[in-house]
């Protein structure tokens, strides 16, 4: 799970090199290095962040050729001998890598008895080495990396320079890869957000092809051998740039970003009468009797609250976790539909469920933000969030985006047009909260910051505001907080609470609301610290925050910004890099 660059022809490799980094830093941050060819090949590569990494560099360095890398360790210590670019032993070539070769022990069992030589921890550095040993019986790159690709299993986005040449190879197999396409220049990335600045055109490499870039030109192959013509394809800028605004953040300026991506989406999505969806997805979800949605994290707690909606209208749902749904697949109903959610579109716990489900012959929609990503063009249907990229390891305006794409997938099997009104009110209420309650969250914030555990409680869509609250701030505070069902409290977890134990809890679904306060004295009388978030007509006296009245169903849409804003204030508080969460990357491109 890392990020890769390269460029070719650019007067300003170094430039390009770095600032593409750092604008892939969200798919790992524990190292970084560039390499950089002018005939020679020259690394440089430090543990830490890209800007320290630059900061080593002498500023006249530039080269014809450059590859970068940006690391979430996978094997091997995020230490700087782990870090890439890593060199063949005999010193021909210079490779990045993101992704993990699960048979390298073997190769590289193999290669030391050839008499390779390895200094690194790292899977990696099986594939230069196979490469090199390759090229030294054939003298030709393009077949040392044919044959490479036939050993190695696992997945890769290379970028490979060799020496003397001006030109970027590059290998892929279940790990995005991107090249684009200049006049004078090619460009690779991991995604085209560190190109979008250079170029919005841009050729998509599919699993198994390999090829190379140079300056006036690239040339892509299949597995065996034959030359590819790659369809190019073209990106919005405004949607892939990297800027904070003004923002300290980017984690607050995608929270606020939320009421602008429910109007772009109903913009995308809502038609004078109807929605925009492709017509045969919507007769499948019609046709189907049973819908299983799969996702990670946050993009799980989404596909609780869409199950939730479609069952409300009678289809029943089973949403399941994707790395537990993985390895005991259950298609339940005769006519299942597969609903995919992710963020990035890259998850591997995912990828490996698609492999079941297409192995079974059954149909899926992915839900994603990333448009060319792997399971994005690997479903059957896709549904872009058109959220904007989310910076910030934490997500927040893609997981209010899912569920509004789940919202008006609903409305458009079953012909809801009060949804966009409903919306609309919904936006006014956050862009409300956004303004005015900013204030409120932060006292919690202070409140809560030094405790060691936190609770919260809900039922019904606020448990699953719950549960997506409690990631959140766990995620970036390294608080540990759970999340509880309202009713399950009784069966066990009241015994964790104790005097002036803090319990968070959400309080906007009138069918649960007077049980919700029920348990509410349960926790009080046991001497918890509560802080109740309600809407005006289920509030008490002394809740902390008041949400003027919506419809409940939209709790998780509207809710989660004060949720988000609690994660991060306390993050702040305790001096922790929000954006960048210890141990957690963008991208979860391992199992
Ligand atoms: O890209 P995905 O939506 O598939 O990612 C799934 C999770 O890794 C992700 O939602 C994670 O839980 C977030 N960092 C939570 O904020």
């Amino acid at each position: 799970m890392c990020g890769i660059v390269g460029c070719v022809g650019l007067p300003q490799s170094r430039r390009f090199v770095i600032a593409g980094l750092q604008t892939l830093d969200y798919r790992g941050y524990d190292s970084a290095g560039v390499a950089f060819g002018n005939g020679d090949i020259k690394i440089f590569k430090e543990a830490g962040s890209v800007d320290f990494l630059d900061s080593t560099i002498p500023p006249s360095v530039e080269g014809r050729v450059a590859i970068g890398h940006t690391r979430w360790a996978t094997h091997g210590k995020p230490n700087k001998n782990n870090s890439h670019p890593h060199l063949s032993s005999g010193k021909q070539f210079a490779i990045v890598h993101n992704g993990v070769i699960d048979n390298y022990l073997e190769l590289r069992s193999r290669l030391l008895e050839d008499g390779v030589s390895f200094s690194t921890d790292t899977d990696t550095e099986v594939i230069v080495n196979l490469i090199e040993f390759h090229f030294r019986k054939t003298g030709d790159v393009l077949k040392a990396i044919a044959s490479t690709m036939r050993e190695i299993e696992g997945s890769y986005a290379v970028g490979l320079i060799h020496l003397g040449e001006d030109r970027i190879y590059v290998m892929k197999n279940a790990s995005p890869l991107l090249m684009g396409v200049g006049k004078d220049f090619h460009l690779l990335a991991s995604d085209a957000s560190p190109m979008i600045e250079y170029t919005n055109l841009f050729v998509e490499l599919d699993d198994k092809e390999y090829g190379y870039i140079e300056k006036e030109g690239y040339r892509v192959f299949d597995f065996d051998g034959n030359p590819v013509e790659k369809q190019r394809v073209t990106k919005e800028a405004e949607l892939l740039r990297h800027t904070l605004n003004g923002y300290d953040h980017y984690m607050m300026k995608e929270i606020e970003e939320i009421e602008p991506v429910i109007r772009r989406m109903t913009n995308y999505y809502c038609l004078d009468e109807g929605f925009s969806f492709d017509p045969e997805l919507i007769s499948k979800l019609r046709e189907s009797d049973h819908i299983i949605f799969l996702g990670c994290g946050t993009s799980y707690h989404a596909s609780l609250v869409g199950g939730r909606y479609f069952e409300e209208m009678g289809i029943p749902t089973a949403s399941y976790i994707a790395s537990e749904w993985a390895f005991h697949p259950m298609f339940p109903g005769k006519k299942p539909f597969v609903i995919l959610i992710s963020q990035s579109g890259e998850t591997a716990d995912l990828i490996h469920c698609l492999k079941e489900v297409k192995e079974r012959g059954f149909e899926t929609l992915i839900i994603t933000n990333t448009k060319g990503s792997t399971l994005e063009r690997a479903c059957t249907y896709s549904l872009l969030l058109h959220a904007g990229v989310e910076v910030s390891v934490a997500s927040t305006k893609a997981y209010v985006a899912q569920v509004v794409a789940l919202l008006f997938l609903v409305a458009a099997v079953f012909d809801l047009e009060y949804v966009k009104k409903d919306l609309d009110k919904a936006c006014r209420v956050i862009a409300h909260i956004h303004k005015r309650y900013k204030d409120n969250v932060k006292e919690i914030a202070e409140a809560i910051k030094n405790e060691g555990d936190i609770f919260y409680l809900g039922r019904g869509y606020d448990y699953y505001m719950s549960l997506e609250a409690s990631l959140k701030l766990k995620e970036i505070s390294y608080i540990h907080s759970e999340a509880i069902a309202g009713g399950e409290l009784k069966h066990g977890p009241i015994a964790l609470i104790e005097e002036g134990t803090p319990v968070v809890v959400f309080v906007t679904d009138k069918l649960t609301a007077a049980s919700m306060r029920g348990n509410i004295k349960e926790v009080e009388s046991r001497g918890a610290k509560v802080y109740v978030i309600s809407t005006s007509e289920l509030s008490k006296n002394g809740d902390a925050i008041v949400v003027e009245d919506y419809p409940s169903y939209l709790s998780s849409i509207i809710i989660s910004s004060i949720a988000f804003y609690l994660a991060y204030y306390v993050a702040c508080l305790k001096g922790y890099n929000v954006d960048k969460p210890r141990n957690l990357a963008k991208s979860v491109t391992v199992e």
